[in-house]
């Protein structure tokens, strides 16, 4: 990062219409700040450039809040407070779902926030998600409503929506052999007990393997948005594509495949 390294939310609205995001889309995105260059105004100017590309009239931006660790365990059960507990996905979700008219999902571990139209509606009932990932969560809603997933300055290694896929499938590795009950506590300050099943960390992934695939398939689209590598992903068939593969090899994503 440097000063001849500026990028203003101009721009970075630019380079997104360039991508194809568009007005009325229902976009989840993954993010690194520092890769864009120097944004002027730093991680607002990036969420108020995303908001102003997909409108938040008719559509609406996710971002992944997630707080999971390797440590969660019925031994040690993860404990969440929608308004307390800081995601470790970055600057931009962080700040995004401090925002007054962010909606935040309620998961043990793997949140969301949500601001526009369908913010509501994308992130009710995330509690009630036997899988954090898997089937009514954000992340398989997002690929039910023909949403999108937009990797800004990150790769596929950041795509959580793999994790949807793996549990859709119900590969071997991925999560713990046993429910866990956790403890949430929502924004009226009300606690939510519920059992999950959780991540097992211990499968190391190699998510990247699918990025040719993806991109010959014409499902994902590499761009720019200032100086960050970028990847817009359709997430209705990010799931069917990845999840036919997954079962054909349900070792596909692991990095001992
Ligand atoms: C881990 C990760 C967030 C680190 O990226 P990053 O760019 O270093 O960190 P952030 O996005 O939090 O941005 C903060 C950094 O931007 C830089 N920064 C600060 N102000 C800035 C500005 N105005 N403009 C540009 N960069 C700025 C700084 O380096 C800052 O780091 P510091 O606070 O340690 O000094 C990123 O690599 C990543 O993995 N993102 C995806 C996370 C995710 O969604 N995971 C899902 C897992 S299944």
């Amino acid at each position: 990062m440097s000063a001849n390294n500026r990028v203003s939310k101009e721009t970075i609205l630019h380079d997104l219409r360039q991508l194809g995001v568009q007005s009325g889309m229902e976009l989840l995105v993954h993010s690194s700040l520092s890769r864009i260059g120097y944004v002027e105004g730093g991680a607002d100017t990036v969420i108020d450039a995303l908001l102003k590309a997909v409108d938040p009239a008719e559509g609406t931006l996710l971002v992944p809040t997630l707080t999971g660790t390797s440590a969660d365990s019925a031994e040690q059960p993860p404990f969440f407070d929608v308004k307390a507990s800081q995601c470790w996905t970055g600057v931009i979700p962080e700040t995004m779902r401090l925002r007054e008219d962010a909606v935040r999902s309620l998961s043990p571990t793997h949140s969301v926030a949500a601001i526009g139209r369908n913010a509501f509606d994308l992130t009710r009932g995330h509690e009630d998600c036997w899988t954090t990932c898997g089937f009514g969560s954000p992340y398989y809603r997002l690929c039910r409503r023909r949403g999108a997933i937009l990797l800004l300055g990150v790769t596929l290694e950041s795509n959580t929506t793999f994790h949807t896929v793996e549990e859709v499938v119900g590969v071997p590795y991925h999560l713990q052999p046993k429910p866990v009950t956790c403890t949430m506590t929502d924004e009226q300050g009300r606690s939510i007990v519920r059992s999950t099943m959780l991540h097992d960390w211990g499968t190391p992934r190699n998510f990247s393997v699918l990025e040719a695939p993806l991109l010959a398939e014409g499902i994902m689209k590499a761009g720019r948005i200032g100086h960050a590598d970028c990847f817009l992903i359709d997430a209705e068939s990010f799931l069917a594509y990845s999840t036919d593969q997954l079962q054909s090899n349900p070792r596909l994503l692991t990095a001992q495949s």
